[in-house]
């Protein structure tokens, strides 16, 4: 019998603290960390069966991290919403670190509700109930408020409209990351070419002050955005995503829900969760229940599609 799986988290965020929390709850898993920046070794170097990293949103920021624990011998599974395809963002750092991880016989996934989940995993099991898919539509109206301040202030929330606009053009502005990955995911798991992907992000200013738990925002300040993804093929939207990020959405008439629309030519399939996932509880949830799917998987980089579904074990 294998004895418990040691799992170590490098990030000691909201995501690796509710995670590491709901593993210690089970049995069967020795929890290391999370451990922050200056313990790095103890997270990436522990030659844990797993090591989750939740820090940042972008490849070139964990891809050393990734390395580091791949070479310790470790499976790793990050939160980095451009690791749920990294093919999308920088194909020869995906690739060289896909051949390190088959090399040493690991696995390496980005996971986590959006994208993960909402725009991928489960649009891919509601594909399985139709015949035939055309297009798609995938919404989400989520309640921003218990976001950390970084997280918030990244994606667009707390701006004045000029530091909004700056932002959006020099990058510290992103709005929420990862539609991109989540539709290839959707499209290699459908076996689906997109020419290309269409975006759009507007910021949704506040008309009162406005409190999340990290940070106010004053009235004419940024309280969320809105953002349409449309992934094109052969001249038409195939897959659509919406999504509108609030701290109050309420305050906008917004409620918070998921959507999923599946379209095609022998009938339509129409999947709605109100209130919408929980982006603390989901994310977390999904990463602690990826570990065992990670370290059963076959050894390369990679993504939800491709495994089975996250479950509770
Ligand atoms: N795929 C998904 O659905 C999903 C879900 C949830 C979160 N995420 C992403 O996962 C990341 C973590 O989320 P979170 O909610 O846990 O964020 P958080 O609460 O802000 O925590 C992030 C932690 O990582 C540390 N950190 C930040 N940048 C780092 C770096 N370059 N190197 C080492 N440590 C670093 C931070 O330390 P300091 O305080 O010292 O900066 C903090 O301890 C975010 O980028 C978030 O967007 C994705």
């Amino acid at each position: 019998m294998r004895g418990p799986l040691r799992v170590a988290f490098y990030g000691a965020g909201q995501v690796s603290t509710n995670a590491a929390a709901i593993l210690q709850r089970r049995d069967g898993f020795e929890v290391l960390g999370p451990f922050g920046r200056d313990r790095r070794d103890e997270a990436l170097r522990a030659g844990a069966d797993a090591v989750v990293i939740a820090t940042t949103s972008f490849l070139a920021a964990i891809a050393d991290d990734v390395r580091y624990a791949v070479e310790a011998g470790s499976n790793v599974i990050t939160t980095a919403e451009e690791a749920a395809y990294p093919w999308a963002n920088d194909a020869a750092t995906a690739d060289r670190l896909d051949a390190l991880a088959r090399s040493r016989g690991v696995t390496i996934l980005g996971a986590g509700l959006n994208p993960g989940f909402a725009f991928d995993a489960l649009v891919l099991t509601a594909c399985g109930a139709v015949p035939e898919v055309e297009s798609m539509v995938v919404e989400r109206v989520v309640d921003l408020s218990g976001f950390g301040e970084t997280v918030l202030r990244r994606i667009g929330v707390g701006h004045s409209a000029q530091s909004f606009d700056e932002g959006c053009r020099n990058g510290t502005v992103t709005g929420h990351i990862g539609f991109p990955q989540s539709m290839r995911v959707v499209a290699a798991g459908l076996g689906v070419s997109i020419e290309r992907i269409d975006r759009e992000l507007e910021p949704i200013f506040a008309e009162s002050e406005l409190a999340a738990s990290s940070l106010t925002v004053k009235p004419g300040e940024t309280a969320g955005f809105r953002q349409r993804y449309a992934a094109i093929r052969q001249d038409a939207v195939w897959f659509e995503a919406l999504f509108i990020g609030h701290i109050a959405p309420t305050s906008i008439g917004q409620e918070p829900h998921d959507a999923i629309a599946v379209r095609g030519p022998y009938g339509d399939l129409d999947l709605a969760a109100t209130p919408g996932m929980n982006p603390q509880i989901s994310s977390s949830s999904i990463v602690a229940n990826s570990i065992r799917r990670v370290v059963d998987a076959s050894p390369g980089w990679t993504t939800v599609g491709e495994l089975p579904p996250a479950v509770p074990t």
